[in-house]
């Protein structure tokens, strides 16, 4: 058995192989065929406007530009009948009829919305969230398109950085499986299949690493740190396949990463073996001279020289390689490699086969927002949700009685799908409050108050309204809505608040100082708590939020993010227990801003504070805990599971031994339910400091109540390595203490001995 897979897997990579300098001789036979002008042509990537513009700059005369061969790809147009026009005029009139290669930011969903990516990562299961890249890439294509700019794999300890609910969170181990997962979705196993699409992995690198969470802002960190918890979801995406690479705004070592040769050469081609194309973000290979780099002919020849090969909107590439050639500062051979880089991206992609292979005016109405791709983005919406407190069981709710639904976001169909939703239409959404009317029929009584506005502030308001009026301010006067909702509430039997962050106050160009829920909303809570009903706050936003009060005051919370476009049935299935919740929280939710940066997998320090006396000399605050509202990897259920002490299969091993760590798992509550087991590591003793705990492995089990289960990982020295001081990645030999538990903060141990 093994010997045929360990076969079949031989061929496969030797077709590959083979396939892969197949397109390089056919690259390399174009590129014979191009002027120089036609080459640098190629590394220019433009948008017409239409799409979701997150940079002052528009390419302008684009039709005369891909005419004349001076255009790659485009981005920000989507459609058969649109793309089809672009793609005519390079295939038709320009001179070699070269296709382009169409992109968008395709990030949750293209058209049928999932939940945003910090949500999608709360499910812990890969499963889903690769069907979930699947659909988007499925619909994205029937809409003329072949390139994603996703997954977006910045790792982020800040929740200030309004981009923290693009990505998967804070841990390296949980973000590179979630990588994968999204390249394997998008990418499926044959790139020029015509319902699959190239990924684009951003933003490389470190850009969550920002100072202070505000956006565009400074990075500056170790290598260690760099190479141990910021770059592993990068590489995970690389190993997946990932056809491209997006580079980040930020600089890495005082070099602009657009401009960083260690970056985009040393590192990623050289140690890891990328063998696609490299992209700029919007504009960032321009931004270099605010940067303090030069100007555009200086920066952008050291893009080019620094392993970047297409120009994102800013033309610096276009418009002064040819000067840079004839002076001498960029090479001939320069541009023919990140031009045969692109070339041979469209190869993959099967666009010199047929240049309208993704164009079929037949398709959207087949592919895109079916029943069946609506199902899907509610089951994963569901499964995304974390029950973040529930005193006295209220949750699930009974379908019977009078429920009082209020809150900003509670009849709100605008905010439900998120941020970064170019393509996605918030009229096709579902409301809490159209949800919930739904699951109840006539069983139950809903009474709807607004209550609030997201923010009374007319400043803070025109700020995350840029992209349209999420957050609009009432005609009526605050206390006159929080009277209605009052009126409503006492009226009710239970409340259901549904609160938080209106779509774009998180995402791009969205960092925040103070990341509670907005005032007006706070009061409107402290109004609904003081009418002593039972109160369920719903949270739809973004990020980490700070909720001290919110965690004493309500009987329950439920994160539900921004779910997407079945975001009301969503919650809806899990108010009324159609769904048991089992999402757990990827990124720390902070006890207050002051916290920030604050993650799990932190160092001990020389001082470390037990939690214990007023810790006079420790590492501590005076006036904050050191620990953080709620835990990664921190989420309840309706149902309560037991873990079992852990059982070692060994506890002293040598070498390349292996061990298996097992829990027995008990549901012991009502519910059917799924847990996701997680298997942390301690290194307590090495030649560098190692953080207290990582995660190295994570199980989703499903279990029927009374039901148990045995859940076992195989535990390698692979687990056991780090990145010591050379960045070299080596075990050492000693004492490891094994975890497994419910989030990083609740587990069993056990110690082991691991000689070499
Ligand atoms: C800027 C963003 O940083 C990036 O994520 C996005 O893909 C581009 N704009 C294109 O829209």
């Amino acid at each position: 058995m093994k010997k045929t897979i360990t076969l079949t897997a031989a061929i496969i990579l030797g077709l590959t192989a083979f396939a892969q300098n197949d397109i390089s001789t056919k690259a390399k036979a174009l590129l014979a065929k191009m002027t120089l002008d036609e080459k640098i042509g190629q590394l220019n990537l433009v948008t017409p406007g239409g799409g979701m513009l997150t940079g002052a700059v528009v390419s302008s005369d684009v039709e005369s530009k891909i005419k004349k061969g001076q255009v790659g790809g485009l981005f920000g147009i989507y459609s058969p009948e649109k793309v089809r026009k672009a793609q005519d005029l390079a295939v038709k009139e320009s001179r070699l009829h070269i296709p382009m290669i169409f992109g968008l930011d395709v990030i949750h969903g293209h058209k049928t919305i999932f939940p945003i990516p910090l949500g999608l990562s709360a499910s812990w299961d890969m499963g889903l969230i690769e069907a979930s890249a699947q659909i988007a890439a499925k619909e994205a294509t029937a809409d003329g398109l072949n390139w994603a700019f996703s997954p977006m794999v910045d790792i982020a300890r800040d929740a200030r950085w309004g981009r923290i609910s693009e990505g998967s969170g804070e841990d390296p181990f949980l973000g590179g499986e979630v990588a994968k997962a999204v390249v394997h979705g998008y990418q499926g196993k044959n790139l020029a299949a015509n319902n699959t699409m190239m990924a684009c992995v951003k933003h490389f690198a470190l850009y969550g690493g920002a100072e202070a969470g505000r956006e565009y802002n400074t990075v500056d960190m170790s290598r260690i740190k760099m190479y141990e918890y910021y770059l592993p979801p990068y590489k995970a995406a690389i190993d997946a396949g990932a056809g491209s690479i997006m580079s980040s705004f930020n600089e890495i070592d005082a070099v602009p990463a657009s401009g960083n040769q260690w970056l985009l050469t040393d590192l990623l081609r050289k140690q890891w073996g990328f063998k696609g194309f490299v992209v700029s973000d919007y504009t960032s290979v321009n931004e270099m001279t605010a940067h303090g780099i030069g100007d555009l002919q200086t920066v952008s020849a050291k893009a080019l020289k620094a392993g970047l090969d297409m120009d994102m909107v800013g033309e610096g590439m276009l418009t002064t390689l040819s000067k840079s050639i004839k002076e001498g500062k960029v090479s001939i051979a320069d541009v023919d490699q990140a031009c045969l880089r692109i070339l041979e991206a469209k190869f993959k992609l099967g666009l010199f086969d047929d240049p309208y292979r993704y164009i079929d005016d037949a398709r959207p109405a087949k592919d895109i927002l079916t029943a069946e791709n609506r199902e899907a983005s509610r089951k994963m919406a569901a499964h995304s949700m974390v029950l973040l407190r529930n005193n006295h069981q209220i949750l699930p709710l009974k379908k019977s009685g009078t429920i009082a639904l209020v809150g900003p976001l509670a009849h709100n169909r605008r905010n439900m799908l998120g941020t970064w939703v170019v393509a996605g239409d918030w009229q096709k959404s579902v409301s809490v409050y159209e949800g919930m009317q739904q699951a109840v029929g006539n069983t139950a009584n809903i009474i709807y108050a607004k209550g609030a506005n997201i923010t009374d502030d007319a400043k803070f308001a025109a700020h995350v309204n840029v992209f349209g009026v999420q957050a609009d301010i009432d005609t009526r006067s605050p206390a006159d809505m929080i009277n209605e909702a009052v009126a409503a509430a006492n009226k009710a039997d239970v409340i259901v608040a549904v609160v938080g962050e209106s779509a774009d106050m998180s995402g791009e160009s969205s960092s925040r100082a103070d990341i509670s829920i907005p005032a007006s909303q706070q009061t409107l809570l402290k109004a609904l708590s003081a009418t002593g009903k039972p109160l369920v706050i719903v949270l739809i936003n973004g990020r980490p939020l700070t909720l001290v009060w919110e965690n004493e005051h309500a009987t329950a919370i439920l994160e539900a993010w921004a779910p997407g476009t079945e975001a009301g049935n969503a919650i809806a299935d899990v108010l009324f227990g159609a769904y048991n919740p089992s999402g757990k929280i990827t990124a720390t939710f902070p006890r207050s801003v002051g916290q920030i940066p604050i993650y799990y997998n932190h160092k001990n320090t020389g001082r470390p504070f037990d939690g214990t006396g007023i810790g006079k000399f420790k590492s501590n605050y005076l006036d904050e805990s050191n620990d953080p509202l709620y835990p990664f990897g921190y989420g309840l259920s309706y149902t309560k599971f037991e873990y079992s002490d852990i059982k070692l299969s060994k506890k002293e091993l040598k070498g390349n031994e292996k061990l298996t760590a097992s829990v027995v798992l008990k549901n012991a509550g009502n519910y059917a339910g799924e847990e996701v087991v997680q298997l942390y590591i301690s290194d307590p003793v090495a030649s560098i400091t190692r953080s207290v705990k990582d995660l190295k492995g994570f199980q989703k089990v499903s279990l029927q109540a009374g039901e148990s289960k045995t859940v076992s990982f195989e535990i390698g020295t692979e687990q056991l390595s780090f990145f010591n001081s050379d960045l070299k990645k080596v075990w050492e030999p000693g004492e490891f203490i094994i975890q497994i538990g419910t989030s990083s903060a609740e587990v069993k141990s056990e110690k082991l001995v691991w000689n070499k």
